[in-house]
């Protein structure tokens, strides 16, 4: 294989659609997988009555490839992102892809797409997509005959505007989840309902919004694409507890690297919105928002700053950021087993 790089400026890249070489694609049908097969086409062909167009019988994931300090390129925690496409796939009645297909796609979509794999030394990342869909033909509410499981990629930057730097937040007036809903499992009519909460936060000059709990009112949930977590004044890592938020693979991580590395206590347990005084940092952590230091938080009339008046990047905030990404670069030796190198 010629191992040449595409015309990208990748100091420049956001968090935007590309159209890259390939995809994969695999369907299920009469109770089977078939093998799949990587395709240069980037669109689909459904079935008018399939379950994702009319009833939301549809899920997605999300995870990083990076180029290794030694060349090599490794995918972050792909076993994780397997594990929740399984979860939310049980939530919603579709069938399960086994972690080695889903693995295996992944693996493919990357080496196939080398081209498009920033290089080593730049703030960017190639981000994979999976998603899986309810297909054929259908009209009642149902599980779907058969399954569309697809994987393609495209090189990012920054998520939020402006990279690692202090975002503004507003606490949205709208529940992304119901309690016993869907808001653990990632499904995309979660996303479709913070589309203008989210609208209404970008109006208003603020990167995005958080959510609060959808019984009370009253203890954070998540932002609307990342987790929340909180540094105490004590120094303390605490993160919201809920059965109606998405289980980060990034806060699952950077909790870990609180606890073993940094020797800091972790607490998952409800925050009150009222709360906030007691935290130094705060921030959003997921796979596209890496970890985003949030500067401020306005709930109602209250505006609550962090860090330096909220416009520095807090001390643990920036060491787990760069914790992180030494991990995902391969320049660091500890948790080594997170990364999963495409040969
Ligand atoms: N919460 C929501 C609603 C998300 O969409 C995401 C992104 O995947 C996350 C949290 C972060 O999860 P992860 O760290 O696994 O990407
Ligand atoms: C991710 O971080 O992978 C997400 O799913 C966020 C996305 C909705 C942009």
């Amino acid at each position: 294989m010629i191992k040449e790089k595409a015309n990208i400026n990748w100091n420049e890249l956001k968090f935007s659609y590309l159209k890259t070489d390939y995809r994969y694609i695999s369907f299920w049908k009469d109770g089977k997988w078939d093998e799949g097969k990587l395709t240069e086409d980037n669109y689909i062909r459904i079935n008018e009555g399939s379950t994702v167009i009319h009833y939301g019988q549809g899920a997605f994931e999300g995870l990083k490839a990076f180029t290794q300090k030694n060349g090599s390129i490794g995918i972050f925690r792909p076993d994780m992102n397997a594990k929740r496409l399984q979860n939310t796939a049980k939530r919603i009645l579709m069938a399960e892809v086994p972690e080695d297909k889903f693995i295996k796609a992944c693996k493919d979509v990357v080496a196939a797409n080398y081209k498009y794999i920033p290089p080593y030394g730049y703030d960017a990342s190639f981000y994979i997509r999976p998603y899986e869909i309810g297909v054929g033909e259908n009209l009642g509410v149902r599980p779907a005959p058969e399954y569309l499981f697809s994987v393609f990629g495209v090189p990012v930057g920054p998520y939020f505007k402006g990279g690692f730097n202090p975002v503004n937040m507003v606490v949205a007036d709208y529940d992304r989840a119901a309690p016993k809903g869907t808001g653990h499992v990632k499904v995309g009519g979660n996303y479709a309902s913070s589309l203008l909460p989210h609208q209404i936060a970008a109006e208003q000059g603020f990167a995005d919004c958080i959510y609060l709990d959808p019984k009370e009112n009253r203890y954070i949930e998540e932002v609307g694409a990342a987790n929340f977590y909180g540094i105490t004044k004590n120094g303390e890592f605490v993160t919201p507890k809920s059965g109606s938020i998405l289980p980060s693979i990034t806060r699952l991580s950077i909790m870990e690297l609180c606890e073993k590395v940094l020797k800091i206590p972790v607490f998952e347990k409800p925050i009150d919105i009222n709360s906030l005084d007691q935290f130094s940092e705060v921030g959003a952590c997921g796979t596209a928002a890496v970890i985003s230091p949030i500067g401020s938080i306005t709930y109602k009339d209250k505006v609550f700053k962090f860090y330096k008046d909220g416009k520095e990047v807090g001390p643990i905030t920036k060491k787990l950021y760069e914790l992180l990404l030494s991990i995902q670069r391969g320049e660091s030796d500890i948790f080594k087993e997170w990364i999963y190198i495409v040969d």
